[in-house]
């Protein structure tokens, strides 16, 4: 797949800013999260917020914040290239990502159905991080609401790395073989298509993500504040979401 957009340029002021905000998209249960000893109960609850909250519904979320971009035909296009990836997995030649997600969770041996919207209500603090990301998705400035879904939410605590090229993702079986759901909870490696979709196709959209909010931002304009701010608060809401789970959980901070 080629890239759509032009290299990122990292001199824009933004990047700092949002560097430091992703910096700090680490929750302390993760580390919980990637070894042994979480019962079954624990990683449904876990894995029941994460659909409901956002996998279930992002590509509509993209639908909705492409549907505020004007003609810039690179930022379009590279919107509705990762729709169509999320969607339908035409990209990867796998399949939507939310059944890809669901595929995994069958793996683990959960059915669909508990990861229906009308079992046990999510916790308030995912209910209030996902009201904000269905507002702020449709919301304007168009490039608030992409940087929001495209840098914070597909993105992860090494940006930072990945942007400085010194992270590298795992691909193929080393990828599968190694994540925590196979090794320590009994998923089988065929299950894990989500996670080889989402390596064949993130690093594209990686950059895409960058390249189409810093392009389209004037450094020490009010589009840029509003995208900082909408990022911010963000993290701040996902921080007490990853709290509400990890209550609901039953983990403790050390
Ligand atoms: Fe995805």
């Amino acid at each position: 797949m080629a890239h759509v957009q032009a290299p990122v340029s990292l001199e824009h002021p933004l990047v700092e800013h949002l560097l430091t905000l992703m910096d700090r998209k680490h929750h302390w249960a993760y580390p919980a999260l990637t070894r042994a000893g979480l019962s079954r109960q624990q990683l449904l609850v876990h894995f029941r917020h994460e659909y409901l909250v956002y996998v279930r519904d992002f590509p509509v979320l993209l639908a909705r914040a492409l549907g505020n971009v004007p003609p810039i035909d690179e930022v379009r296009r590279a919107l509705a290239e990762n729709l169509y990836e999320e969607q339908t997995g035409g990209l990867s030649k796998t399949g939507p990502h939310p059944a890809l997600f669901l595929k995994m969770m069958r793996g683990l041996g959960y059915e669909a159905s508990e990861f229906a919207e009308d079992g046990q209500p999510l916790h308030p603090a995912a209910l209030e991080y996902r009201a904000f990301l269905q507002r702020e998705s449709t919301s304007l400035p168009w490039q608030a609401a992409v940087a929001l879904l495209t840098i914070f939410l597909e993105g992860s605590a090494n940006e930072r790395a990945e942007l400085a090229g010194t992270y590298v993702r795992r691909k193929g079986d080393a990828l599968t073989l190694q994540h925590p759901l196979v090794q320590f909870y009994g998923c089988p490696p065929e299950a894990m298509v989500l996670t080889r979709a989402h390596a064949l196709v993130e690093g594209d959209h990686r950059s895409d993500a960058w390249s189409m909010v810093l392009s389209n931002t004037v450094p020490g304009s009010k589009v840029e504040a509003r995208v900082h701010a909408v990022c911010a608060e963000a993290l701040t809401l996902w921080m007490r979401y990853r709290d509400g789970v990890a209550e609901r959980m039953g983990l403790a901070r050390t």
